[in-house]
C-alpha cells in the first residue's frame, strides 16, 4: 500500500496540460468512489464526468473570476447529491461528509495515476445544473477539475495562484487542531 504518497503528493494545481480522457479512466475513478464508505452503505454519491468539448466550454461560462485556469482540464467532474439520499441523524445531515469521502478517493487515485485533480468551489451552480441538465434539488457540491500538471506556469493565474504552484500553501500547525484524550478551548 502506498496510500500516503498520493496524500503527499496530491496538489491543487493550476497549471493544466491536455490529458487523454478514456472509458476506462472514467471506470477506473468512478471504481474509486464506488469502494468508499458511506452511511449505512446509502452511497449517496452522483457524478457526471463530463469531457466532450462542446460542454466544457459551456461549462467555462459557470466558472468564477479566479478560476479561468480551469478552462484547461481535460474534464470536468461534477460532484452532486442531496440530504435525502443518506443518513439523517438528527441534525446530522451525512451526505456532505460521504459526497467528501468519495471524492477524496477520486482525487486520490487520479494523483495515483499520474493525474492533477482540483476541486473547487467557485462556479455557479444553477447554471451548471442547467447546463448538465442536474435536477434543481441536488446540491452540486463541487467541479474536480482534472488535467496533468504543466510545468509552465499558466498564463492566466495570479501572483498568489503562482506561488501555489511552486509551495505547497501553508497548512496549520498540529497543536491548532489536534487534541489528546479531551478537546481544550484556546487560550
Ligand atoms: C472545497 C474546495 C473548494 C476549492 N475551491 C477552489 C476554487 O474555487 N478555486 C481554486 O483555484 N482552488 C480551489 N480549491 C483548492 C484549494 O485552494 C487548495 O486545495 C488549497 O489552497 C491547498 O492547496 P493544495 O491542495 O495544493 O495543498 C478548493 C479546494 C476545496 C477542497
Amino acid at each position: 500500500m502506498d496510500v500516503k504518497r498520493a496524500i503527499q503528493g496530491r496538489r491543487a494545481y493550476r497549471s493544466l496540460d491536455p490529458v487523454e480522457i478514456t472509458e476506462d479512466l472514467i471506470t477506473d475513478l468512478a471504481d474509486s468512489a464506488r469502494l468508499a464508505p458511506s452511511c449505512f452503505n446509502n452511497q449517496p454519491w452522483r457524478f457526471v464526468f463530463a469531457y466532450d468539448p462542446e460542454t466544457l466550454k459551456e461549462l467555462h461560462t459557470a466558472l468564477s473570476r479566479g478560476n479561468e485556469w480551469a478552462q484547461q482540464a481535460s474534464m470536468i467532474i461534477a460532484v452532486f447529491s442531496k440530504p435525502d439520499l443518506d443518513c439523517i441523524v438528527g441534525e446530522r445531515e451525512y451526505y456532505l461528509f460521504d459526497m467528501g469521502t468519495a471524492t477524496a478517493f477520486i482525487i486520490l487515485r487520479a494523483t495515483e495515476l499520474g493525474l492533477v485533480a482540483h476541486p473547487i468551489a467557485g462556479f455557479r451552480e444553477r447554471r451548471v445544473k442547467r447546463i448538465l441538465e442536474i435536477p434543481e434539488e441536488m446540491r452540486l457540491i463541487t467541479l474536480v477539475m482534472v488535467g496533468k500538471h504543466s510545468e509552465a506556469i499558466s498564463p492566466v493565474l495570479t501572483e498568489g495562484q503562482i506561488e501555489s504552484e511552486k509551495t505547497r500553501p501553508e497548512r496549520m500547525p498540529m497543536e491548532k487542531f489536534v487534541y489528546i484524550n479531551k478537546y481544550r478551548e484556546e487560550e
